[in-house]
C-alpha cells in the first residue's frame, strides 16, 4: 500500500507557492506496538504550519527540508496493535500531518463520538480551534456579561468559536474581518453584534463606531495594522489575548522583537498604576521600612540645591545625566 504525503521542498519566502512544496509516494507505515495506522478521511489545515516552514524556531522547531507538512488528521483505525481502539474506530490526531495515512500511539490520539458531530467539526469546533477560543477567551480574556469584546479573523476557526462563545457569556461581540461576505456572515449566521471590515479605508472609524462603550477583550489573530486600530479602543483594565499573528507570518521574523516573543514565550505584559494599588500601602510600609532599617536597601540620591536647580535637574533626569533619585533641597 503506498501512502501520498505532502513534503516541505523549500523554505518558503512571503507567501508559500506551489513550489514550496511536494508531493511524494511512499510505503504506509506499519503501526508498533501500542500503535494504530489510520487512514486520514480529513485533515485541518493551520495557520501555524507556516511558522514552522521558516528556519527560525518559534513554539515548536521549524520543519526540516523533506518532513512531512505538519497538520491534523481525523482518520479511521485500518491497523490496530492498541487493544483500546480496535479496526474502524474514528480518531483526531495532532501530527496526522498533510498524508492519507499515518501511525500514532493509541495515547496520542482522541476518540471521535460521530454521535455528537460529523468528523471534520472535532477538526473545528470540537477541535483544536474551539478549545483555543475557549481558553484564550475565557482564561486569559476573561470576559464579563455586558463587556465589549472584540475578535479578528472573525469568521475563521478560531475567532468564529471566540465570538458566539463570548455571547454565550453575555458579552457584546464585534467581529473583525476582511471582505463584504464575511462581515455579513459573522453578524448574520454567526451571532455578532457588530463586524467591521479591516480592507475598508476607514476601518479604524468604523471599529470605533462598532465599539461605542470602547473595547474590554480583545482577541487577537492576526496582528499587525489590525491590532493597532484597536489599542486607542482599549478600556482602562481591559484585556488582550495574543493567540496568533498571521499578518505576519510569512514575514520569516518569528525569532524577532516584539509581537513573536509574546505569543510563543506566553508572555504577561501588564499595565499598571500605583495609585489603583493603595490597599497594599501598609503591607509595602511594613515590608520596606523593616529591610530599609536592617540595611538591605540602598539609596541613591542625585541633590542639587535651590530653586533654580529645579528646571536643569529636571533636565538632566530627563536626559539621564541623574544618578539616583532627584532631589532639589529648598
Ligand atoms: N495560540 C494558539 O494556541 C493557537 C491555536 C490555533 C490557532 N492560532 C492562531 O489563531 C489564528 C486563527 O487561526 P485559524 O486556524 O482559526 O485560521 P482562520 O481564521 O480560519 O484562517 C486564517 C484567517 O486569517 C485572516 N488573515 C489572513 N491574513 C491576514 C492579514 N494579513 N491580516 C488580517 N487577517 C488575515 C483571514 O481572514 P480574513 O479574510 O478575515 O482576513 C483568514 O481567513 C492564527 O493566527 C493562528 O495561528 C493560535
Amino acid at each position: 500500500m503506498i501512502n501520498r504525503r505532502i513534503v516541505l521542498a523549500a523554505r518558503p519566502q512571503g507567501v508559500p507557492r506551489p513550489e514550496d512544496f511536494r508531493i511524494e509516494s511512499a510505503p504506509v507505515p506499519r503501526p508498533e506496538a501500542g500503535e494504530v495506522l489510520l487512514r486520514h478521511t480529513c485533515l485541518g489545515l493551520a495557520p501555524a504550519a507556516r511558522l514552522r516552514m521558516g528556519e527560525q524556531a518559534s513554539y515548536r522547531e521549524p520543519m526540516a527540508l523533506g518532513d512531512v507538512v505538519y497538520g491534523q488528521a481525523i482518520g479511521r483505525v485500518v491497523e490496530s496493535r492498541d487493544p483500546g481502539l480496535p479496526v474502524g474506530t474514528s480518531v483526531m490526531s495532532v501530527s496526522g500531518s498533510w498524508q492519507e495515512y499515518s501511525t500514532a500511539p493509541g495515547s496520542n490520539l482522541v476518540k471521535v463520538d460521530e454521535t455528537i458531530a460529523p468528523p471534520s467539526v472535532w477538526l473545528g469546533a470540537l477541535g483544536t480551534s474551539g478549545m483555543t477560543a475557549y481558553v484564550g477567551l475565557l482564561d486569559l480574556g476573561q470576559p464579563r456579561e455586558g463587556d465589549t469584546v472584540v475578535v479578528s479573523a472573525a469568521s475563521g476557526g478560531v475567532g468564529s468559536n471566540v465570538g458566539q462563545i463570548a455571547r454565550q457569556m453575555g458579552c457584546r461581540v464585534v467581529g473583525i474581518a476582511g471582505g463584504a461576505a464575511k462581515v455579513a456572515h459573522v453578524t448574520a449566521q454567526l451571532g455578532f453584534d457588530a463586524a467591521v471590515d479591516y480592507r475598508c479605508a476607514d476601518f479604524a472609524e468604523q471599529l470605533r463606531a462598532a465599539c461605542p462603550s470602547g473595547v474590554d477583550v480583545y482577541f487577537d489573530n492576526v496582528g499587525g495594522a489590525v491590532r493597532d486600530a484597536v489599542w486607542p479602543l482599549m478600556n482602562q483594565g481591559g484585556r488582550i489575548a495574543v493567540c496568533g499573528l498571521i499578518a505576519e507570518y510569512n514575514d520569516n521574523r518569528q525569532d524577532g522583537p516584539g509581537w513573536f516573543q509574546i505569543l510563543s514565550k506566553r508572555l504577561k505584559i501588564h499595565g499598571f498604576i500605583m495609585s489603583d494599588h493603595l490597599h497594599r500601602r501598609a503591607d509595602f510600609l511594613r515590608d520596606m521600612a523593616s529591610w530599609y532599617r536592617a540595611g538591605h536597601i540602598h539609596v541613591q540620591e542625585d541633590i542639587s540645591d535651590g530653586l533654580e536647580s529645579v528646571v536643569p535637574a529636571f533636565i538632566r533626569m530627563l536626559t539621564g545625566e541623574n544618578f539616583g533619585k532627584t532631589i532639589v533641597r529648598i
